[in-house]
Order: structure tokens, then sequence, then C-alpha cells
């Protein structure tokens, strides 16, 4: 017994002790807390709100014209705080700058880095040092930094929700990986993609603050802003904190299978807007974004996020994903299938050397099967209305024929001659909402 818990004294002693980091003591790093770090505790500072965070955008002056939409698309103009970190200054026929974009900054001349002759990858370094940049425009009251690229699109009320949920004292590192396992094989699986945005609590930020411009001439061979960043953050002893609701969108194509089965989480971003299809079949790529966030204009704590409901007497089942797209299956389908997202999309590497499994998630492959029982009839929002003061309405429409026969097996119900199909929601009192009712009337 008396060896046991000297023993344990022992134990003790050593967790005691700090470490240093290298021989090189200017690499020593601050010592944090070595106790984990709790996932949702008591909050005693007043709620987080928007005011409490500043974005760092990335952008190029050349293709500035064409993403201006997707930051105008998210950003609040005397809203939200921020800036968008251009790589020269825009010329004259961008300026007056829009007070509809947030501010914008020239990056700082990367050569004089002292990492930047061995940089495999140079714009890469720009990126990660505008983490910096950002932190010494100095603004004041803040909580969290969220970093993003100019190809993302974000739900601000989400973020503040999300956000909230965490205490912004502690060393916090919160985003999600890539849906592709070859790319988080290549770069990290620990780390948060840039492309779908993440956050830094102040505390980290400020850490950061100290030790980035050294660290990141540890990492020159590292071939993206985001995994410096990671390796960087992981350095100083802070682990990634995984949101689902950030999405990295590293494929092509269609992405309405992945879109139309969003887990039970509220959406917080969507990143490559360029490299997928329009979200909505029928409308261009700025106006699929507008169309969405028209509707978590409605409801954003709901916007996506898939519900599941049947149709008993003619064996139906509805998929609805908030917002965005219904599917009728002519057959009752559970949940656990109905979930894996049809695999509509392609990933961001294929062909040579590319093994499956491609994805970190399953999904229904192939996407359409020609089996008119599991095979759904797709349609897509086009419009939301608030109605009777307490409801939202939102109306779909069929994007194609299916062009099969009815499933027989369930009693032979066709849902071909549906054209329309509203959805009536009733207005969230809480963000809270776990257990939703929709009613759904169809048309044909
Ligand atoms: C955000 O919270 C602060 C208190 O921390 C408060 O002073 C401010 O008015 C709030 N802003 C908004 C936009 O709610
Ligand atoms: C933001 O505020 C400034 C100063 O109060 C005002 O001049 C400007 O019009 C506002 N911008 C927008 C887009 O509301
Ligand atoms: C750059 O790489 C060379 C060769 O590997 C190395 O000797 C040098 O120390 C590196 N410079 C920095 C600043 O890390
Ligand atoms: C998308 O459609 C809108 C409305 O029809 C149009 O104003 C806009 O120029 C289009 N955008 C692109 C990139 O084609
Ligand atoms: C199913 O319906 C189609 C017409 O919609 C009909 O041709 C077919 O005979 C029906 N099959 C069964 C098994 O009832």
């Amino acid at each position: 017994m008396g060896t046991l818990s000297k023993s344990i004294a022992i134990i003790g002693l050593v967790l005691f002790l700090s470490y240093t980091f290298l021989m090189n003591p200017s690499y020593q790093l601050p010592l944090f807390p070595a106790k984990p770090q709790e996932k949702f505790p008591v909050i005693k500072a007043s709620p987080t709100n928007i005011s409490h965070i500043v974005f760092g955008t990335v952008g190029s002056v050349n293709t500035w014209k064409h993403k201006r939409s997707y930051i105008e698309s998210w950003w609040q103009p005397n809203v939200t705080k921020g800036y968008i970190f251009m790589d020269s200054a825009p010329g004259n026929e961008y300026l007056p700058w829009p007070s509809t974009s947030p501010p914008f900054r020239v990056s700082e001349d990367i050569t004089k880095l002292k990492g930047y002759p061995n940089y495999s990858n140079k714009i890469q370094l720009r990126i990660v040092q505008t983490v910096l940049e950002v932190f010494r425009e100095g603004d004041e009251n803040v909580r969290w930094y969220v970093m993003t690229d100019d190809d993302t699109v974000l739900v601000i009320d989400n973020l503040v929700d999300m956000l909230a949920k965490y205490d912004h004292t502690k060393y916090l590192y919160i985003g999600t990986n890539s849906e592709c396992t070859h790319n988080n094989f290549a770069f990290s699986f620990d780390m948060a993609y840039g492309g779908a945005g993440y956050a830094l609590s102040y505390p980290l930020m400020e850490a950061l603050s100290k030790t980035l411009e050294m660290c990141i001439e540890r990492y020159p061979h590292l071939y993206t802003s985001d995994n410096v960043l990671g390796a960087c953050v992981a350095d100083l002893g802070v682990d990634r904190t995984h949101e689902q609701g950030f999405h990295q969108i590293d494929l092509h194509g269609d992405i309405s299978g992945l879109l139309s089965a969003h887990p039970n989480t509220p959406f917080l971003s969507l990143h490559h807007i360029d490299t997928i299809d329009p979200i909505f079949p029928s409308k261009n790529r700025s106006e699929s974004i507008n169309q969405l966030l028209q509707a978590a204009k409605f409801d954003h704590s709901r916007i996506l996020q898939q519900t599941i409901c049947y149709n008993k007497p003619i064996s139906w089942t509805f998929s609805v994903s908030w917002g965005y797209s219904v599917h009728i299956y002519e057959n009752v389908l559970p949940r656990s299938f109905l979930k894996k997202p049809l695999e509509t999309f392609t990933p961001w590497w294929s062909g040579s050397g590319k093994e499956p499994p491609f994805f970190m998630f399953n999904t229904r492959w192939p996407s359409f099967t020609g089996n008119p029982c599991v095979d759904p009839h797709s349609f897509f929002a086009d419009s939301n209305q608030n109605i009777d003061g307490n409801q939202i309405l939102t109306t779909f429409s069929r994007r194609s024929s299916r062009g099969l026969l009815a499933c027989a097996a369930s009693g032979n119900h066709s849902a071909e001659p549906i054209t329309k199909i509203m959805v009536i929601s009733p207005i969230p009192k809480t963000v809270e909402v776990s257990i939703l009712y929709h009613r759904i009337i169809v048309f044909t």
C-alpha cells in the first residue's frame, strides 16, 4: 500500500514538470494547462454575440470581381467585424471600396520572413501570415477569430450560436476535416480545413501571435496554409475540436446528395462553390447561394437539417432537407439508410492510384440504381414565406422526371404526377430544436 501511494506521488511530480520544446531556446513554448478542456463548461461571461467575432478572409485582387458576391452573401455591413486580406492594393476600378464588403487590407510583404526562401508553396505562406495580421488589427472585446477563404459562404447566426456553446477563455481551435480520405491522408486528419472556415479563441490567437512566425519556419515542406496552422496549434498543446456544420467540400459535381442528408447539427459553412455544380439545378452559383441563405433568414437553425417522415397508407417516405430539397421514395425506408448521402458527387482526387474508400462517411452508391423502390423523386426549394404569423411555408418544385415505373412491391403508388411540394414548419422558439414537426402537402 505504502509503495503504491509513493509511486502515485512520483507520477504526480512527473506530470507537474513542464516541458520545453527542442534545444533552441527561441522555440520555448508557453506552458499550457495540462488538464483536458471540458467541452461545454458553464460560461459566466455575457453570452457570445456577433460583436465578439472578427472574421479574417483571404482574397486576391484578380479574382475579387467574381468572389465578391459570395462574401457579400454572408457579410453584414456595420454588424460583422473583420477584413479581407488582398495580395495587392485594389486598383482604381475597385475604388471606392464598397461598404457592403469587408474592409480590405493588403497582406504584408512575406518575402521578409525568415522562412520564406525555403517555403515550397509561397502563396500559402501569405495565407497563414494573415492569421497574425488579423490579430494585429487590435480589435477590442474579441472572443473569437474566424478565418475563411474568399469562396466560403457562412451562416453567421449559426456560427454565433455554435461559438456561444464554448468557453472563449480557453484555448480552442474549432473546425472540420475534408470529406475525402485522400485529402486528410495527404494533409492531416487532425487539422481544421481552412476553406471550411475555423475558429480560434482569443487566448489561442494571442499565444499564436507569439509563436507563429518562428513556428512556420519549422514547416517549409507543408503545402497548405491550414496544414501549417494546424501544426503550429498542435505544437502549442491544443487539439482541434470538431464541428460537423463546417463544410470544406473537397468534392466535384453535384453535391445535392450530400446537402440532402445533412446531419442534425447547425449548418455553418460551404466552401469551393466554384468547383461544384450550382447547388440548385435551375439556378447559377450566386443565385443558388442566395436562395439557400434566403431560407436561412427564415430559420437559420434548421437550414439543411434532414428530417424523415412517412405516408404509411401509400408507403411513401419523405426526406426533407430543410429549405433545400425534398426526396420522395415510393417505399418505406429507414432513417439509418436515408441519412447516408446519395453519392451524386465525386471526390477531389480520383483516378490512378486513388483507391476507395474516398469519403469519410458512408454513402449510397451507386446513387441511382434504376430500382424504383430505392431511387427518389427530387424536388428543390423555390421560395419561403411566413404564414399565419407563426409558420414558415417552403415551396419545392420537381427537378425532372424520374423516368422509372412505380415501385410495385410497395403497392405501385407512383409519385411521378407530383410536381410541387409545400413544407409548413413552425417558427422555432429556441435554437435547441431537436424534434421537428413539418406538414407536407403535395400537388399534382
Ligand atoms: C454583445 O454583448 C456585449 C456584452 O458582452 C454587449 O455589450 C453588446 O451590446 C452585445 N451586442 C449585440 C449586437 O448583441
Ligand atoms: C454603415 O455605417 C456607416 C456609418 O454609420 C454608414 O455611413 C453606412 O452607410 C453604413 N453602411 C451600410 C451598408 O449600412
Ligand atoms: C533552409 O534550408 C536549408 C537547407 O535545408 C537550411 O540549411 C536552412 O537552415 C533553412 N533555412 C531556414 C530559415 O530554415
Ligand atoms: C446568375 O443569374 C443572375 C440572375 O439571372 C445574373 O444576374 C447573374 O449575372 C448570373 N451570374 C452568373 C455568374 O452568371
Ligand atoms: C403498376 O401501375 C402501372 C401503371 O401505372 C401498370 O401498368 C402496372 O400493371 C401496375 N403493376 C401492378 C403490379 O399493379
